[in-house]
């Protein structure tokens, strides 16, 4: 059999901290409310002249470096964004030139939050295909882009950053399996009402923000990622037991406990940042992943399952075995 595992991880947040103390400075907010409603401390910020490609390529260059390849050796890229640096080129294409690598496709997926398990998915299936030998598959954001800094429901939620991994192909897994879903019908319950081809003014107006019903929100986020754990352990025949570490989306630390609680995972294997990070979307899992690994907590032969919620609604998931 043919899999793909990951050879490297790496993360990149830009230098600006935005703390809860400076938001009280831009909307009706306080930092008692922020933290015991979200587990929000700080989140980045990226500069004026830093775009998302500027992010996805300092963490891929980590990835990379972690990995110990060449970026020639490199015959896939996926990046997972919403906030692409241009309509296009894709995100991708702008990453695969600044790597000096030429010919092999690189694209963009788009399912906001989820982003990084779709591109992960993706990747996973083009090398158990054989149609790529090593995938580079980055989730990057600069989120900021599409938040009202005057909406106080929405601005202490998200921030920005970028992870990233290096897949490669091996007889032993690797990627165990991943999990896939969407469901359009609650579209209205988390968007950002602008696109190129319907409301483009308000993209050239600069109000192209992010709007989200909270509480409704919240609750499926909290179902959709318990519930795939149990699609994942059914799928790979194991238990909650075999779990090493679960690294959820970071959305908000309520979120992320109420995971934990419902699908039986003990506070102890849950891999947290939100409380520095934010909500960065698609980046979100990455970093957590890369961060876990480089402070040691994930050994390499652990099982680590990762999962995602955000838009759409989108959710997925992956049983890896490092
Ligand atoms: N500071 C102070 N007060 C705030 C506030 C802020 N930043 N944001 C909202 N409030 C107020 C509300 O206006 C409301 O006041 P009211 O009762 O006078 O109307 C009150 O706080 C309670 O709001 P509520 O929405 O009930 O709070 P909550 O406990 O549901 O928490 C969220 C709000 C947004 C933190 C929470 O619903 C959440 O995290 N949802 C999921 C969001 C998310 O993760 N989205 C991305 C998923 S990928």
């Amino acid at each position: 059999m043919t899999y793909s595992r990951i050879i490297g991880t790496g993360g990149y947040l830009p230098e600006k901290v935005l703390t809860n103390a400076d938001l009280e400075k831009l909307v009706d907010t306080n930092e008692a409310w922020i933290y015991s409603r979200t587990g929000i401390r700080e989140r980045r910020i990226a500069a004026d002249d830093e775009f998302t490609c500027d992010l996805a390529e300092r963490a891929a260059l980590n990835a990379i470096e972690a990995a110990g390849i060449l970026n020639n050796e490199i015959d896939l890229i996926v990046v997972a964004t919403t906030t692409a640096d241009q309509v296009f080129p894709s995100t991708a294409c702008l990453l695969q030139h600044r790597l000096g690598i030429e010919g092999p496709p690189a694209f963009d997926v788009q399912a906001v939050c989820a982003g990084f398990l779709f591109a992960i998915d993706v990747a996973d299936k083009f090398i158990q295909t054989g149609s790529a030998r090593c995938a580079l598959v980055v989730g990057a954001e600069t989120f900021s882009r599409i938040i009202d800094w005057s909406d106080r429901r929405t601005c202490v939620l998200f921030g920005d950053g970028a992870g990233a991994v290096v897949l490669k192909v091996d007889n032993e897994p690797g990627i165990l399996s991943t999990h896939l879903h969407c469901d359009g019908k609650y579209k209205d319950l988390l968007y950002v009402p602008v696109g190129v081809s319907r409301n483009f003014d308000r993209i050239k107006t600069g109000t192209a923000f992010t709007t989200m019903q909270g509480g409704e929100v919240f609750r499926w986020a909290v179902t959709a990622m318990s519930d795939i754990v149990d699609e994942t352990l059914d799928a790979n025949g194991m238990s909650r037991d075999d779990i090493d570490w679960l690294v959820p989306h970071q959305a908000n630390i309520r979120i992320i406990n109420a995971v934990g609680k419902r699908a039986r995972i003990p506070a102890e294997k849950v891999v947290v940042t939100v409380d520095r990070h934010g909500n960065t979307s698609a980046a979100s899992v990455p970093l957590a992943l890369d961060e876990a690994v480089r402070d040691g907590r994930i050994q390499s032969g652990q099982h680590v399952l990762i999962e995602g919620f955000g838009g759409g609604f989108t959710w997925g998931s992956a049983m890896i075995r490092m």
